[in-house]
């Protein structure tokens, strides 16, 4: 009996670190963007609007359980896609997902240090913040590449083009912005 108390007293200690540690990192840390999916019904328009072509190489920085990429790497087999994932969990269910798509790959990175300078298209649905801090490399690394955000905009450069999602206006996932880098 005392074994199971402890037990559960061991796992509720762990829920609450966990649950305080994601709030501070919300909080206070302007890199982090937390796991939180976009929802199914908004993929579709960003498959409508990425233009993917053969042999383009397709990024989702922060692909969390890579729900956008496999989708879009059933549509477009013969392009290239690669998530970028930093927290274990979503990136195990990522890795795993996505081990019948032959196009797809997983890396358990970070992404403001990795080079995407062979990205002809980005993918994006992290935090206001966070677009802002990667703004620099993306301005120095990508050429000829076309980046789609769901929802957050940079606040210093001009989006080329919006999309509004009528039915899902006032939800998560409610606009698409895209850029050109040059
Ligand atoms: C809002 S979620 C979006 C997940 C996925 N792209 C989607 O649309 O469902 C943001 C994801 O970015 C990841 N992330 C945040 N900062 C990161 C970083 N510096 N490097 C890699 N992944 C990061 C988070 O762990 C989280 O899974």
């Amino acid at each position: 009996m005392q074994y199971i108390t402890f037990f559960f007293l061991i796992i509720t200690l762990l829920v609450i670190t966990g649950v305080i540690y994601s709030l501070w990192r919300l909080l206070f840390k302007k890199n982090h963007a937390p796991f939180i999916p976009i929802p199914h019904d908004a993929i579709p328009s960003l498959v409508e609007h990425a233009d993917i072509n053969k042999g383009d190489v397709v990024y989702d920085l922060g692909c969390g359980d890579a729900r956008i990429l496999k989708i879009l790497a059933k549509k477009y087999s013969d392009a290239q896609f690669i998530g970028i994932e930093k927290a274990l969990f979503p990136y195990i269910i990522a890795k795993i997902s996505s081990l019948r798509f032959p196009n797809i790959t997983i890396r358990r990175k970070n992404f403001f240090k990795i080079p995407i300078a062979n990205a002809t298209v980005v993918i994006t649905y992290l935090f206001p913040s966070v677009m802002d801090l990667l703004l620099p490399k993306f301005e120095k690394e990508l050429h000829n590449t076309k980046l789609l955000s769901f929802d957050f905009p940079f606040s210093k450069k001009e989006y080329e083009t919006m999309y509004v999602i009528k039915e899902r206006q006032g939800k998560l996932g409610s606009k698409i912005f895209i850029y050109r880098f040059e």
